[in-house]
């Protein structure tokens, strides 16, 4: 069967809604495409072992834009970089599309980084000295089939200021570079850790819709990090995460767009 992009989409938001449902009705599934199982880290500084999680288990589907929520300190970081490939985990398993990230070794580990994951930070972090266009290029080199730069740095709405540099954009520009940067890499999942943490309200939420968007429009797999509890109605799937585990799994059947949500 051939299909377009569109009906791929389609079938993608279809598949992960029918997912969900049976979820809800506790049936049995195939293994999900996100997967935390039993999750425990401990980092150890001098004499002192401290655990980020302690047991964390949980999982998104294809699709899915997933939100993260939890206090300052509760471990969502440590799971984002571990789902990122970006840190091990102390025991139990995490898993994307079928392959143990726990398993793998440094240079599966380089791999997984560079081709499956795209990764939204806090404070942007570009590249200073290249132009918004340069720092999105710059991403999809090191790729195995990335977008095309240009078209991606229109998508976020930044095509009048594709040749500006870092400094001369405002943060919430930035921060579009940012996600065109990871959507450019076409990665099977984008990880977000407090993408408006820096960010005034309004843009914020222009930043929300934004990534709201990619997954219902694009069939992207988003998961969001954030202590803001108030725009968990955006998510399709909400994760809570206190001192290091799993506290509640909530599936939003009608999640809401970012502008009927207040905070
Ligand atoms: N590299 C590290 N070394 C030692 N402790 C760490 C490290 N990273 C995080 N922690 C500790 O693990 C706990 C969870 O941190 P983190 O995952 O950053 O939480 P959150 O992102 O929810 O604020 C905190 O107590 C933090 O101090
Ligand atoms: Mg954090």
């Amino acid at each position: 069967m051939i299909m377009d992009r569109h009906e791929e989409i389609q079938m993608i938001r279809k598949l992960a809604e029918a997912r969900a449902e049976a979820e809800e009705r506790d049936m049995p599934d195939e293994e999900p495409y996100v997967l935390f199982e039993n999750v425990r880290k401990v980092y150890h500084v001098g004499e002192v072992d401290i655990e980020a999680l302690a047991d964390a288990s949980f999982s998104v589907r294809k699709g899915e834009l997933a939100v993260v929520v939890g206090e300052s300190g509760a471990g969502k970081t440590t799971l984002l970089n571990i789902l990122g490939g970006m840190d091990t985990l102390t025991s139990g398993r995490a898993v994307l599309d079928g392959r143990e990230i726990s398993k793998m070794n440094t240079r599966e580990l380089t791999n997984y980084r560079r081709y499956d994951i795209g990764f939204v930070f806090q404070f942007y972090n570009l590249v200073q000295n290249l132009t918004a266009l340069e720092n999105v290029s710059l991403a999809t080199q090191i790729c195995k089939d990335p977008l095309d730069p240009r078209e991606t740095l229109k998508a976020v709405g930044l095509e009048e200021r594709m040749n500006n540099f870092p400094g001369q954009l405002s943060g919430g520009e930035q921060q579009r570079v940012a996600i065109a940067r990871a959507l450019a890499k076409n990665p099977k999942l984008l990880l977000c850790d407090e993408p408006t943490g820096a960010l005034d309200y309004v843009t914020g939420k222009q930043i929300l819709q934004l990534l709201q968007d990619q997954a219902r429009n694009m069939g992207t797999t988003v998961i969001i990090i954030t202590h803001n509890k108030a725009i968990t109605p955006m998510a399709d799937r909400v994760i809570s995460v206190r001192s290091g585990r799993v506290q509640s799994i909530e599936v939003n059947r009608k999640p809401l767009p970012i502008s009927e949500i207040e905070w």
